[in-house]
């Protein structure tokens, strides 16, 4: 079945799909629940995600900061297809719509397990690693062409 990209708005059906699974993907396996967590600033959020159909594959959040700088997090891929590249196409998607909104910098704090795949999209560590949500983490960054 055709994949596509596509910007999701906030409270949408999409959004709850996508909302299931980030669940599935980032907190189940850990035994946590997004739906315990303060989300207010979702709102204010872009929502990025692949679908298959009807299906939400793949996703991830930017959050637009000061100077033209975007957070991204919640990163995940349905976990049956995790390694056959629709991360990496939704991540170049993203940052070229980010381009576009006139970004210049993405940060992002990445769980250490991944720090491969953003390497990969040129993204370089910035300080020493940290907790966060009970994960060892890395703050990596990439400037925007
Ligand atoms: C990390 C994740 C989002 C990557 O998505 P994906 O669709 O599997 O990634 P891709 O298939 O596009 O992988 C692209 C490259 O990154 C590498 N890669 C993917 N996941 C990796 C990982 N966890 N560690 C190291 N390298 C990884 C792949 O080997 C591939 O490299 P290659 O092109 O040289 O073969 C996905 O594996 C996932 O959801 N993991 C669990 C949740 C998670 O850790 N999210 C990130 C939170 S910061």
């Amino acid at each position: 079945m055709k994949r596509h990209f596509c910007e999701i708005a906030y409270g949408s059906p999409e959004y709850e799909k996508v909302f299931l699974l980030r669940n599935q993907i980032l907190r189940e396996p850990f035994g946590l629940d997004f739906r315990l967590e303060d989300l207010s600033w979702e709102a204010f959020s872009h929502h990025y995600a692949v679908f298959q159909g009807n299906e939400a594959i793949a996703c991830v959040i930017a959050i637009p900061g000061c100077d033209h700088c975007y957070r991204i997090r919640q990163m995940a891929t349905k976990k049956e297809i995790q390694g056959q590249g629709i991360g990496s196409e939704l991540m170049r998607k993203v940052e070229s719509e980010l381009t576009g909104k006139g970004g210049v910098k993405i940060s992002l704090n990445a769980r250490v397990t991944a720090l491969g795949f953003y390497q990969s999209l040129g993204y370089h560590s910035v300080g020493d690693e940290f907790i966060e949500v009970t994960i060892p983490h890395q703050k990596m960054e990439k400037r925007l062409q």
